[in-house]
């Protein structure tokens, strides 16, 4: 059976890796930066052991390795980003359709990705998103992996297109985080 964890990864300019202990300040702050995220630290520290624990479990269970990773300049092991594989639910009847047959959804390999504010500009979104479909097309053996954010958001969409995913668009507006879904199949 293939080792389904994904271990760190480096890139050009970047070392992608699971989270460990020590990050957990840095990842609520870029996670409150970027996402407006606003849990009690408490539960934020339950959420990151989680993060940590899952690593190991999600192996263990023969599972997708589902969550969020550490993006850390190789230079100076700074942590300015993470990225994130999720299980995302998609209406794809619903896209590119002014008459969706229906509204059902699909769970497909979903994509999420956050630089922080003094770091973005850089290029360091799909640098850092590359190994991850790079591991799950090579070694989860998955069709294709999606990205999904709103209409507004363009710096998603464009790191979107710096990955080559095909651009589509839900223009019925919901769900919200489903407005635009990037697509790249294998
Ligand atoms: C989305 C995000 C991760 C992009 O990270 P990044 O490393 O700065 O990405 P890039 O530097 O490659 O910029 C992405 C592209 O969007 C463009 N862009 C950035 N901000 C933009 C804006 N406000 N309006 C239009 N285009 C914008 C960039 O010019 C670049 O385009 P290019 O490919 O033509 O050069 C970052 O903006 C972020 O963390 N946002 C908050 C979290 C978030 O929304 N995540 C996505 C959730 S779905």
């Amino acid at each position: 059976m293939p080792d389904l964890r994904f271990r760190a990864v480096e890139t050009e300019r970047l070392i992608v890796r699971p989270f460990i202990e020590a990050d957990a300040e840095a990842r609520f702050a870029l996670m409150r930066e970027a996402f407006g995220m606003d849990w009690p630290h408490d539960q934020m520290m339950r959420w990151h052991q989680w993060t940590l624990g899952s690593y190991e479990s999600f192996a263990a269970l023969w599972q997708p390795p589902y969550g969020d990773y550490a993006v850390a300049l190789k230079d100076t092991g700074e942590l300015i980003g993470s990225v994130g594989i999720v299980p995302a639910l998609v209406p794809w009847a619903v896209l590119d359709s002014a008459t969706p047959t229906d509204t059902f959804v699909q769970p497909e390999f979903g994509l999420f990705w956050a630089v922080a504010k003094v770091h973005q500009g850089h290029g360091y979104a799909a640098e850092a998103a590359r190994p991850v479909i790079a591991f799950l097309f090579d070694v989860m053996y998955t069709r294709r992996v999606i990205a999904a954010t709103e209409f507004d958001n363009l710096a998603s969409q464009g790191v979107m297109r710096q990955l080559g995913m095909t651009i589509r668009r839900n223009d019925s507006g919901s769900p919200p985080w489903c407005q635009i879904v990037g697509v790249l199949e294998r």
